[in-house]
């Protein structure tokens, strides 16, 4: 979801082109070499100074692309379209029966009128499929778990027409945001049997919705901020809500990440003044939609502190349905886009996570204790305890990430006593530097970033991309907290985004140190302006969200142009929202998939085999007309489709 399609944070201008557009800064001619570079390191396997590496790297023996489909043409063909040779079905749509036992499967059809109940919606998928993450059942790369996020509703699809809105329409809302967990098969290869379903009924299948009771956990757990009148404990909270992106963790749980939670509070009590700590978090008297009219806990004048339950990284066992999900306080409360997890070989992990909005913050969150493979079951509280940092970053992002002259980028402790984090500026405890975290990282001195989405960790070499989907204010005057360019985000009027991607000193999680570089410039190399030409090696694109490394270090981009947020005319090159696929070896794009219209394609996860990749079709339809995928004349409906090799090989060759 794009922040301003909700609720503006600012006023998108009907033309950009009165903003200034410095040149894009001069690119350093080592820049392609990296991505080689890289490369030798993940074949390797081993972790070497920089300097090693350059010296022994033949750059040129090392170029052999990977991924080798034909790239498909940009498009706006209200459709799915793959490169030949491969296939794509839908496998659960907006509205499908999740599956979950002993709930009569027969009255859970899709409602084209809109007639739905509130209790039908939490037994089936919710809306707006975002992140999602794929859990082998004893290992299978054939028949698991997905766990997937249903960010938010788009309510003029949701209800029947007329409807007017009260507290059944607010429950049916509230039910069709949250959480899936579904039980997939692959059928029989051997007797061409290729499709993947979804298992019904199934033990594991679960909807969390915003009734689904949680605890709260961490150094945040049961402070005052986090207590309301249905609550006193400050520890137990009903549901989690616009969960975007997501992570894992090595002990088999599923990461969610409550994203623009602020859009949901709001008020109609006059005078209500709100504070500073609320407008940090862009919390206004307006509500989309307005629960608050019916479930006081939204309204921010009866409890104000209900919104600071929300913001945070959810814990959620997949494989048991009666599970209690867990808010994880210790990973900071921001606008979380995901938490993508890298692991040591020693136990040692650490998460890094966007907090999407303009001017807004790069963190990592490094876990105290190490993972151990032979004991899982010690890791049920891991996530409590742990380092929470943000980014600076300075020097030159084209000079190439193992280069000696690398640019270099710092991360700053946001632990209580550290970085100004003290009483005298605000903060009495680490609770309150979590639950404040954007005004730590502000007061540590963090780098105002492009939007960051996703984040991304190659499965060997560990290092670190970041989508910085786009930045129109950058430079513009008059927005709050509006700055020009700065090293990582150089491009004033940044509306086609870009990528950067770090490495940690020594390679180690807890690094306080780490090296960064630009992977690539979204844009069209057609446009008039420097700025807009963007820079990339392959096929073009704007606005990258989503990204999810495959086993072979297949870096698959996905994209959310929002088109009622962005000049059009910018974008008419790039067609609908799309899905590329990044050679690790030659750092070429391709083309791979494109989605039907008005859709952004988010949530894109392979089985470790390489031969299925589940990928989300999220609000097709949104801004412009689309009946996506059930045909003409029906409704639109966000799903999980599956992509496949015709052969049954490896999706991506
Ligand atoms: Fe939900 Fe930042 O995308
Ligand atoms: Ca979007
Ligand atoms: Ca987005
Ligand atoms: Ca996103």
């Amino acid at each position: 979801l794009s922040p301003p399609n909700r609720r503006p944070v600012f006023k998108v201008s009907g033309t950009t082109n009165h903003l200034t557009e410095p040149a894009m800064p001069a690119k350093s001619t080592t820049a392609v070499t990296a991505f080689k570079l890289s490369r030798r390191t993940a074949l390797k396997g081993i972790v070497g100074s920089p300097a090693l590496i350059a010296s022994t790297t033949n750059a040129q023996a090392d170029a052999k692309a990977i991924v080798t489909f034909t790239p498909i043409a940009a498009s706006d063909a209200d459709t799915v379209r793959v490169p030949p040779g491969y296939t794509t079905h839908v496998l659960y749509r907006w509205g499908d029966a999740t599956g979950i036992a002993s709930t009569p499967l027969q009255n859970l059809a899709f409602k084209q009128d809109g007639s739905a109940t509130a209790t039908e919606a939490a037994l089936t998928a919710g809306m707006h499929h975002d992140g999602m993450h794929y859990f082998p059942i004893n290992g299978s790369a054939e028949h698991g778990l997905l766990a997937m996020n249903h960010e938010y509703t788009e309510e003029v699809l949701l209800h029947k027409a007329g409807t007017v809105y009260d507290l059944e329409a607010t429950r049916k809302s509230q039910n069709s945001f949250g959480l899936s967990v579904i039980e997939v098969k692959r059928g029989d290869a051997s007797a061409g049997q290729n499709a993947w379903h979804v298992v019904r009924p199934s033990p594991y299948a679960r909807r969390v919705t915003m009734q689904t009771p949680m605890k709260v956990s961490g150094p945040a757990a049961g402070h005052a901020l986090l207590q309301t009148s249905q609550d006193p404990s400050g520890a137990r909270v009903l549901g989690t809500m616009h969960n975007c992106a997501n992570g894992y963790t090595p002990w088999g749980t599923y990461l969610t990440c409550e994203e623009n939670w602020y859009a949901l509070f709001g008020t109609d009590q006059t005078g209500v003044k709100l504070s500073e700590a609320q407008a940090r978090y862009d919390l206004s008297n307006q509500a989309s939609p307005p629960w608050y009219k019916f479930d006081a806990r939204f309204d921010l004048a009866k409890e104000p502190n209900e919104a600071n339950r929300f913001g945070w990284v959810v814990e959620l066992d997949p494989f048991d349905a009666t599970s209690t999900p867990i808010k994880r306080t210790a990973m900071g409360r921001i606008k979380h886009e995901g938490a993508a997890l890298s692991l040591q070989p020693d136990g040692r992990l650490a998460y890094y996570m966007g907090d999407d909005a303009v001017f807004e913050y790069v963190y990592k969150f490094v876990a105290r204790d190490k993972f151990d493979a032979a004991n899982p079951r010690a890791a049920r509280d891991l996530l409590d305890h742990g380092t929470l940092y943000a980014a600076k970053f300075v020097g030159d992002g084209w000079a190439g990430l193992q280069q000696a002259n690398a640019a270099q980028g710092e991360w700053l402790e946001l632990t209580h006593g550290k970085n100004g984090l003290t009483a005298a500026n605000g903060f009495a405890s680490q609770a309150e530097v979590l639950i404040h975290t954007r005004r730590a990282a502000d007061v540590a001195g963090a780098t105002k970033m492009d939007r960051p989405e996703w984040c991304a960790v190659h499965p060997t070499t560990r290092e670190i991309c970041v989508a910085l989907t786009n930045n129109s204010a950058r430079g513009q005057a008059g927005f709050p907290r509006g700055e020009g360019p700065n090293p990582a985000n150089p491009r004033n009027g940044n509306v086609f985004g870009h990528i950067v991607r770090l490495r940690e000193a020594n390679n180690a999680v807890d690094a306080t140190r780490f090296a960064w570089e630009f992977v690539a410039f979204g844009g069209d190399p057609t446009l008039p302006t420097d700025a807009r030409k963007g820079r990339v090696k392959g096929d073009i694109f704007g606005s990258p969200d989503g990204l999810h490394y495959d086993a072979r270090g297949v870096l698959w981009v996905q994209t959310d142009i929002s088109p009622r947020a962005l000049n059009r005319n910018d974008y008419k090159g790039l067609g609908n929202n799309q899905l590329l696929a990044v050679d690790p070896n030659t750092g070429e794009f391709k083309r791979f998939l494109t989605g039907p219209t008005g859709c952004e394609i988010t949530g894109c996860v392979t089985t470790a085999d390489g031969k299925t990749l589940f990928v989300n079709i999220q609000h097709p339809g949104e801004g412009q007309a689309s009946s996506w995928p059930d045909g003409p004349g029906l409704k639109p409906r966000s799903a999980t489709i599956v992509v496949q090799r015709a052969d049954g090989g490896v999706v991506g060759t």
